[in-house]
């Protein structure tokens, strides 16, 4: 749980200047007076529909009435309002009670029945929730949330009848060139669920740009191509030779319902026959001779193959829809719509779910000749050089999502797209259209002719992409949260249809953003002034015995080393442990130590935590993620020493003594051309120092951790 407001409710501030809206903005309708949560002592779930479930959306385990009621009472708690969660038959004062609507009252762009819509009713006597199904209810009670954080505890009396315009609201991750913890997808779903949006893409398979202009034959196979689903299966036995960064099948399982357990359904996506390496070094025969990134669909293994990868996982994915990629492929069109149809085929028979690909081939009608895809086939559109959405595939009765590359993000560095998402645009109005904001039916910012009416029903909604094209060493996690942080609510607004302004954007999210449940990506820790934790040994600390934390947080940490008589620990074979992990963006970490030895000069760990590992390899280093991100200075022997990490907004520096900062940088491999180096936003390592593989021996004087840096 998020400790934030531990520490009292002088976090949760003041009521924003604008109209409390939310995000996405709601049209609630006022009157006079307002309900404080602190009366608020019960969730009552509707016993007729506690165990009703959403079955129109794209999850295949959609939670009941009554296990959305015991989330939300989690994250009540979590805002210090005491509720039980009981069933019951009616509302009663100081309960928010949970029911479901009728269907019909909640319509979306297109005029159809959304299971997503609710209305919420506040009066002094408490709260009434309607979902159009157990999801709708679900984010009604993200607006009770939004409303009460905005309103310092308290939500005007009033009503409102909300749906979304669009039903596929979200993001995709490229999980394919960069590993993430099965944690960080969880936390990333409670962001974006708290926003309302209820789709997560997951790229799983993909491999760095293979440049067949300079790479050898046996470099491309030997270039960085990740398959991230671990099976035991022999007939995948090969494909995936990278257990500690893949997603096992329980690991996969948790993701998916931790997802769904906030409205967010896991879009699994397997790309081929493009960005397909990763099958082409299990089986180079597959490959085409002049890019192996590429599959030989003419191959008579090719098909099968794929075929049997998605047969071997298929029985994983709880989605009525699935991705197969189909992304940038350059060669044989007709190849490409035999693949596409193929898989299309075998995804239905094996499993009865449709397929999603990427816009690449549009389909052509003239040609008699011509294999063209079939058109339940649905397309992701990204750019207008692939295909134009509305002529080639809305024209033609096929749906299409968009992900328009307007919101591309290419994690930290790219010669075309931004490390972080372009939040403007998404406020930019468009002349052509009318001056309006930007929504999932505008495809074409500049001409409007390219866009269908705002009430097409083809258009799925929208769906944003982070790519890591410079693989794993560009990033740590948490810097893909970042380059999402303010994108994720600018979109989601217009996902749903929100209309919020640039203007309201920035206070909104500046006060909703310090609570937002189920996920702390900015490793916040709750303390009352700047210093988060200060141990300082100048007292003698017996074996066992509890350090005490002179922060006044009470953060205090145990340790079995034994003491010196100059003030300082004695670390030796022994451990000191503080009850944090991690601090995100900003800090300064100080340790005050004096190294006696080092028992592997490359292979020393000053301090570790959740994120990362403070070390000595001789240079002074920090690891993440498998990667080393090294300084040019070490630190010398049998001297005391204050050693500084600073992380101050993207960078991250060290310090000796009162000398000057060096950076911690990462120098990302582009292409196999040359280099590009970028600035490093790695977590404070703060949980233990020493232990059986620490690789060092000396004395601990202080352990510092502050949030300014
Ligand atoms: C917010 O509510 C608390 C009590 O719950 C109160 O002490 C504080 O003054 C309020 N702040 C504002 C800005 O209304
Ligand atoms: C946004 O929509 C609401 C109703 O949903 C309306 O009251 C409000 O005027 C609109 N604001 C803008 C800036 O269009
Ligand atoms: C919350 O309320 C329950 C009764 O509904 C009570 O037993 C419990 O002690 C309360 N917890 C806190 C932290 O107030
Ligand atoms: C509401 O429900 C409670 C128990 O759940 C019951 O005691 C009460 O009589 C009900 N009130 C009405 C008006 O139905
Ligand atoms: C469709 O096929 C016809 C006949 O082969 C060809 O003339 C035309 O250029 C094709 N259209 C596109 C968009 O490729
Ligand atoms: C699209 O579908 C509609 C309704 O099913 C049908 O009337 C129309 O002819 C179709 N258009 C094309 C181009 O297939
Ligand atoms: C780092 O932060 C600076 C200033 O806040 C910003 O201009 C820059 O784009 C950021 N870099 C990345 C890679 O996000
Ligand atoms: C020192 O550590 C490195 C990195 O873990 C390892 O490769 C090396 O074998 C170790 N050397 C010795 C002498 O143990
Ligand atoms: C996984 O293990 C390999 C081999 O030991 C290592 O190179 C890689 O860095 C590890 N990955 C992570 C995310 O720790
Ligand atoms: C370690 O530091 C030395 C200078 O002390 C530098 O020459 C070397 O390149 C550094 N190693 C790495 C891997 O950065
Ligand atoms: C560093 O500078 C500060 C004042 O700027 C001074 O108080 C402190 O003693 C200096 N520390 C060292 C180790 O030189
Ligand atoms: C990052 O990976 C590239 C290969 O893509 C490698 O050349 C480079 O040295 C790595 N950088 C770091 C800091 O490990």
């Amino acid at each position: 749980m998020h400790g934030l407001l531990r520490f009292g409710s002088s976090l949760l501030l003041a009521s924003v200047s604008v109209e409390a809206r939310g995000i996405p903005t709601t049209p609630f309708v006022n009157s006079d007076g307002k309900l404080s949560l602190s009366g608020i002592n019960r969730i009552v779930v509707d016993s007729q529909y506690a165990e009703s479930t959403n079955t129109k959306g794209e999850t295949l385990i959609p939670p009941s009435l009554r296990q959305f009621a015991e989330t939300f009472a989690k994250d009540l708690r979590g805002l210090r309002v005491n509720v039980s969660c009981q069933t019951g038959t009616n509302a009663s004062s100081g309960s928010i009670f949970l029911t479901l609507g009728e269907p019909r009252d909640y319509l979306d762009v297109a005029g159809r029945e959304s299971a997503e819509g609710y209305s919420l009713f506040v009066s002094n006597n408490g709260i009434r929730i309607a979902g159009a199904s157990s999801l709708g209810a679900w984010w009604g009670t993200r607006t009770v949330l939004q409303q009460a954080i905005l309103g310092n505890g308290s939500i005007p009396y009033g009503s409102l009848s909300d749906t979304p315009g669009w039903g596929t609201r979200g993001m995709m991750l490229d999980a394919g060139r960069h590993y993430y913890p099965p944690k960080f997808l969880i936390e990333m779903c409670a962001y974006m669920s708290f926003f309302k949006q209820n789709t997560f893409q997951v790229h799983l398979s993909d491999n760095l740009y293979n440049n067949v202009k300079i790479y050898s034959r046996e470099r491309s196979l030997d270039l960085y191509a990740r398959f991230r689903l671990w099976s035991d299966d022999d007939a995948v036995a090969g494909l995936n030779n990278y257990k500690n960064e893949s997603y096992t099948r329980e690991q996969f399982d948790d993701i998916q319902s931790a997802c769904a357990a906030r409205g967010v359904t896991i879009l699994p996506e397997i790309e081929a026959p493009g960005h397909a390496l990763s099958f082409v070094q299990w089986k180079p025969e597959l490959g085409l001779e002049d890019d192996l990134s590429l599959l030989n669909i003419s191959h008579p293994q090719s098909i099968p193959t794929m075929k049997t990868v998605w047969s071997t996982f298929l029985p994983w994915f709880y989605t009525r829809t699935i991705h197969i990629g189909a992304d940038e492929y350059t060669a044989e069109v007709n190849d490409y719509n035999i693949f596409v149809n193929s898989m299309a085929d075998h995804v239905y028979n094996e499993a009865n779910k449709s397929i999603r690909i990427w816009g690449t081939f549009p389909p052509n009608y003239t040609d008699p000749g011509y294999t063209n895809i079939y058109k339940n086939v649905s397309v992701q559109h990204w750019e207008f050089f692939e295909d134009n959405p509305l002529h080639d595939y809305i024209l033609n009765n096929y749906t299409v999502l968009n992900s328009d590359d307007t919101y591309y993000v290419v994690n930290k560095w790219s010669g075309s797209y931004p490390p972080q998402l372009n939040v403007s645009a998404t406020f930019i109005g468009n002349p052509n259209t009318g001056g309006g904001l930007w929504y999932p039916y505008v495809f074409d910012a500049r001409n409007s002719s390219n866009n269908p009416s705002r009430d097409e029903p083809l258009v799925l909604g929208g769906l944003s992409p982070l790519w890591n094209d410079y693989g794993p060493n560009a990033t740590v996690y948490s810097e893909t949260f970042y380059a999402w942080r303010r994108g994720i609510p600018a979109l989601a607004d217009k996902q749903w249809g929100g209309n919020l302004t640039a203007a309201e954007f920035e206070p909104i999210l500046e006060v909703l953003k310090t609570y937002i449940p189920g996920q702390n990506l900015e490793r916040a820790i709750p303390s009352i002034t700047s210093t988060i934790l200060e141990y300082s040994f100048d007292a003698r600390y017996a074996t066992g015995s509890t350090v005490s934390d002179r922060s006044g947080n009470g953060y205090d940490g145990s340790s079995d080393c034994s003491s010196t008589d100059k003030g300082s620990l004695l670390v030796d074979a022994c451990t000191l442990t503080t009850p944090l992990q991690s601090k995100g963006r900003d800090y300064t970490l100080t340790l005050s130590l004096l190294l006696s030895s080092l028992d592997n000069a490359t292979d020393a760990t000053l301090i570790s935590g959740l994120d990362s590992a403070l070390m000595l390899t001789p240079n002074i280093t920090l690891f993440q993620g498998g990667n080393h991100y090294r300084l040019n200075s070490s630190l010398a022997l049998n001297q005391r020493l204050d050693l500084h990490i600073i992380g101050r907004g993207n960078q991250t520096f060290a310090k000796i003594n009162n000398g000057t900062e060096e950076e911690f940088l990462t120098k990302m491999g582009i292409n196999g051309e040359r280099f590009e180096w970028g600035p490093m936003a790695i977590e404070a390592p703060v949980h233990k120092v020493g232990g059986e593989h620490a690789g060092w021996r000396g004395e601990m004087f202080a352990l510092k951790l502050k949030s300014v840096a």
